[in-house]
């Protein structure tokens, strides 16, 4: 279960978060928990996450280790401020930042090169849904990004289905439509890396899940977690999404 916090909060207010959501999920061993704040968080969410089960990653990572690439972050920076993940090809990085399925597969291979677990994000807009391009899109961004993996590579990533339509727009995915997304992308997985690869990956669901509605999406055998964006931004909400 993953927490989006985009451009929001200061390292006061991280730490504001952290000390009213730790108590709220200290025994919760059912599954990994990520927040993944703005990069000028980091370091206090790191530091107010020591001794809990949460883990702390970045939303974006640079393709190089280090260079004259004026804004970018890399994989060795997030490694040693304590991050553990790293969101790639967030939708709105490709919407607002040029990001692009070559783009995407570089971010995730540099994750990988420097020890962070890639979440990448994948999904389709609003006009492609309504054009009956739905798995076209989707396969598409899987064969010009997550395909070009090896299979060592592929078997260390998390990926988040994340329909553009649905993000903070209050239009959850019903679980069904969530579901069959889920299925198409499995499909791709297992005739790129196999059975066990395709039964062993963790598919998220990203767009406006709350506390109400992730029972019923996470009650898709398909839907392995989620990727909260607004609702994480409370630690009382985000911790009832994680407590499901
Ligand atoms: P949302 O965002 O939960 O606010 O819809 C999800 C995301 O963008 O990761």
């Amino acid at each position: 279960m993953a927490g989006n916090w985009k451009m929001y909060k200061t390292p006061a207010e991280t730490q504001t978060f952290f000390e009213k959501f730790r108590p709220l999920v200290e025994k919760s061993e059912h599954c990994e928990i990520v927040i993944c704040p703005p990069f000028t968080n980091l370091a206090a969410a790191v530091d107010a996450a020591k001794g809990s089960p949460i883990q702390v990653g970045a939303q974006n990572v640079a393709w190089a280790k280090e260079g004259a690439f004026t804004g970018e972050i890399s994989g060795p920076m997030l490694k040693a401020v304590g991050a553990s993940h790293a969101i790639i090809s967030h939708s709105e990085r490709r919407q607002y930042f040029g990001e692009t399925d070559e783009t995407v597969l570089k971010r995730t291979q540099a994750a990988l090169e420097f020890g962070l677990t890639p979440i990448v994000c994948v999904g389709e807009r609003l006009e492609e849904r309504e054009s009956g391009n739905t798995e076209t899109v989707l396969v598409s961004q899987f064969q010009k990004g997550i395909a070009g993996l090896s299979e060592q590579q592929f078997a260390k990533i998390v990926i988040a289905y994340e329909p553009v339509w649905a993000i903070g727009t209050g239009k959850t995915a019903t679980p069904e439509i969530a579901a069959d997304a889920h299925k198409v992308i499995r499909a791709q997985v297992r005739e790129k890396f196999g059975k066990d690869a395709a039964d062993a990956v963790r598919i998220l669901y990203g767009g406006s899940v709350k506390p109400d509605n992730v029972k019923s999406l996470m009650a898709q055998p398909d839907i392995d977690g989620s990727l909260v964006g607004g609702a994480a931004l409370d630690p009382v909400s985000f911790a009832s999404i994680v407590n499901f």
